[in-house]
C-alpha cells in the first residue's frame, strides 16, 4: 500500500477552520450525507481519537460520536477518567454513507478507496492538532492511519503511525454489536482498560 500522502492543495490549510472549509466544499464522495462532520475538541488536545465515519445521528447533528456508539464511548471515557471535553474526536471519513431501509438509514462501511480519499485531510488534521497520542478506534481508522488492513485483535495496544505515537483499540460500535451480554461486558471492560492506558500514555 501507498503510505505517502501527496496532495495538491489549492491552498494548504493552516488551521482546522481552513481545513474544514476544504472538506465541506469538497462534499460527500457518495451523495446522501446532510453535512460534513468535522473533528471536535481543543485545537491542541493531547489525545486524538479517530473513529470510522459519522453515523445517522452525527450526520443530523453535525457532531462526531453523538449517537448510540458515542454514548457508550462517553460512558467508557468517564470510567477511564478521561474528560471528553479535553480530547479531540474525529473520523477517518467525514461524511455519513448509508442504505435507506424504509425510514431507517443504515450505516454502510466506507470502502478502502473512500478511506484513501479522506486520508490527506485526516493527516493534515493530525498535523495541526499535534497530539501526544493518536488512537485508532477500529479497523477503518487503522487503515486510514497506516494504509494497511490489519485485524485489531492482532495489533491492539501501542503503535506508531508514521512518526506519531499511537494506540490501537476496538471501535465502540463493535461492543454494541456483540451478541451475548457476558462477552459484551468483558469486551467493554477491556476497552475501558485500554482507555485508562491511553490516559496514562498521554500524561
Ligand atoms: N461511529 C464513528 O466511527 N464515528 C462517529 O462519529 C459515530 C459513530
Amino acid at each position: 500500500p501507498d503510505h505517502t500522502v501527496e496532495v495538491m492543495w489549492d491552498e494548504e490549510p493552516k488551521s482546522l477552520r481552513a481545513l474544514n472549509t476544504v472538506i465541506a466544499e469538497a462534499g460527500p464522495l457518495v451523495p446522501g450525507a446532510t453535512q460534513a462532520v468535522f473533528g471536535e475538541g481543543p485545537a491542541h488536545a493531547d489525545i486524538v481519537f479517530v473513529g470510522e465515519q459519522p453515523g445517522d445521528q452525527e450526520d443530523r447533528q453535525g457532531r462526531p460520536f453523538v449517537g448510540p456508539a458515542g454514548r457508550l464511548f462517553d460512558k467508557a471515557l468517564k470510567e477511564a477518567g478521561i474528560d471528553r471535553d479535553k480530547v479531540y474526536l474525529t473520523n477517518a471519513v467525514k461524511h455519513f454513507k448509508f442504505e435507506q431501509r424504509g425510514h431507517r438509514r443504515i450505516h454502510s462501511k466506507p470502502t478502502a478507496g473512500e478511506v484513501k480519499h479522506y486520508r490527506p485531510w485526516l493527516m493534515k488534521e493530525l498535523e495541526l492538532v499535534k497530539p501526544k497520542l493518536v488512537v485508532a478506534l477500529g479497523g477503518t481508522a487503522l487503515l486510514a492511519l497506516t494504509g494497511k488492513s490489519t485485524p485489531i485483535s492482532r495489533s491492539r495496544g501501542r503503535a506508531m503511525f508514521g512518526n506519531m505515537n499511537g494506540y490501537i483499540t476496538v471501535h465502540p460500535s463493535y461492543l454494541l454489536r456483540l451478541p451475548d451480554e457476558e462477552t459484551k461486558r468483558q469486551a467493554y471492560e477491556a476497552f475501558v482498560r485500554d482507555l485508562a492506558h491511553i490516559r496514562d500514555l498521554a500524561k
